[in-house]
């Protein structure tokens, strides 16, 4: 299990080998960044291209003719990425960032009255979402100091779902928590968590960008009110890349909190009335014209999403994180590293190495042709994506950081984060 051939063998018998020739892989690098920014694929490229034709040979008309009328964009997008993440018809469209779907679901979802006036997050969560919600409570006229709670974590790494659970008291209004928590990867029990949600009649959102992609979803399933997501992580959108929200059908009809003529019907949108006639599904939920050059990727990224099947995807990337832990353990165990992420299938689709010299750990990694990526203040997150890493590249990867460790080559380094890390 320990030489290369064993990684070769694997790679043999990986009936996803062949999607690796999808994409454009750096050149002399190994890509385990994944999970922060996807590779280019070349279906990602020619949806792209199709797209600045279609204006170019369009003009205004593009909006409802040519191969992907600009017009009905999101919905489709978001039709195909449904399911993905376990939605039904019309739950899910194409829209925004992350950070202003999250903006639009609060502004929706957070209705504080009497003494349910709170917002329930966690302290591991992604800082902009922190921002969003203390955002939306200052707006609605509350202290975030007293009305944000933030469920503690034990260790720094993981979040125990009893203490969610507990946390879900009578003064609770809205509940927002990260699917997979983006530095330990530790993926919540999201359908425990909304079930015990619902039966209190909490609404509660799940942020999926380190989820979708790369772990299963069974939103409507489950009865989740809300989840939102960007497209360039795992779904290799590209930089910027615009992203998606859920709303279950059984909040169709419920007005946006921000509204906007994007979120009108198709067929009043036009008529211009200065009464909004809303979508009846997730469309509604849309603000202002959609980003159509930074949607055109997210169509053909999608294509091999449908093609291979999210489920196969998780089942390779679970093994090769298992992999990938073997090997750190038998190669890496004196070298000061602590495994940061869940070792039991509850992790999502990365690894975290913690270690107190992690930042220029990751500067060294990077000039012997690995790409990790650094979350502060000690994380070497790894990402090796089922759709284009092999069990070859998670071998090299462990045996170029085991000779950074053993020649001690990241102290030339200056154990600093750089400006994007
Ligand atoms: C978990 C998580 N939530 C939210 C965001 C913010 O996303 P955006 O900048 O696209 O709004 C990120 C960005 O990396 C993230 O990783």
């Amino acid at each position: 299990m320990f030489e290369v051939d064993y990684a070769k063998r694997l790679d043999d018998k990986d009936a996803l080998a062949m999607y690796k020739d999808e994409f454009y892989l750096l050149e002399n690098a190994i890509y385990m960044d994944g999970n922060s920014l996807g590779l280019l694929s070349k279906r990602a490229e020619r949806t792209l291209y199709n797209l600045l034709d279609s204006w170019k040979t369009l003009g205004i008309d593009g909006w409802t003719e040519g191969g992907n009328p600009w017009f009905y964009l999101s919905e489709s997008v978001g039709e195909k990425m449904a399911p993905l993440v376990g939605g039904e018809k019309g739950e899910v469209i194409a829209t925004g960032s992350t950070t202003t779907n999250l903006h639009q679901l609060a502004a929706t979802f957070y209705k504080p009255s009497g003494t349910k006036t709170k917002i329930l997050a966690d302290e591991l969560n992604f800082p902009s979402d922190i921002y969003a919600l203390q955002s939306q409570l200052v707006l609605k006229g509350y202290n975030p100091d007293e009305h944000l709670v933030q469920v503690k974590s034990g260790d720094g790494r993981f979040l125990n779902e009893e203490d969610i659970i507990g946390a879900m008291t009578d003064d609770i209004a809205l509940i927002v928590l990260p699917a997979v928590l983006y530095r330990s990867g530790q993926v919540l029990d999201m359908e425990k968590l909304t079930k015990v949600a619902n039966e209190k009649g909490i609404p509660i959102g799940f942020d999926l960008c380190h989820s979708i992609g790369a772990v299963e979803h069974a939103l409507h399933d489950w009865g989740t009110d809300f989840a939102f997501w960007c497209t360039y992580k795992h779904l290799n959108g590209g930089p910027g890349s615009v992203a998606g929200l859920f709303v279950h059908d059984k909040h169709f009809g419920e007005a946006p909190g921000l509204a906007g003529w994007f979120g009108s019907k198709k067929e009043s949108q036009f008529d211009m009335d200065h009464r909004m006639d809303p979508a009846m599904d997730a469309a509604a939920y849309q603000i202002g014209t959609p980003h159509v050059l930074s949607l055109a990727p997210v169509i053909g990224a999608l294509e091999l999403f449908e093609e291979v099947g999210i489920n196969k995807i998780r089942e390779k990337s679970l093994q090769l994180t298992d992999y990938m832990l073997a090997l750190i353990q038998e190669e890496l165990s004196t070298h000061g590293f602590t495994i940061g992420n869940p070792v039991d299938e509850s992790r999502g689709g990365h690894i975290l190495l913690e270690h107190v010299e992690a930042a220029r750990i990751c500067k060294a990694l990077k000039e012997d042709g690995v790409i990790p990526d650094f979350r502060a203040p000690n994380g070497v997150r790894l990402a090796p994506v089922a759709l284009y890493n092999s069990f070859g590249d998670v071998w090299h990867t462990v045996q170029i950081l085991k000779v950074i460790m053993d020649e001690k080559r990241y102290e030339k380094f200056e154990n600093k984060r750089g400006v994007v890390a």
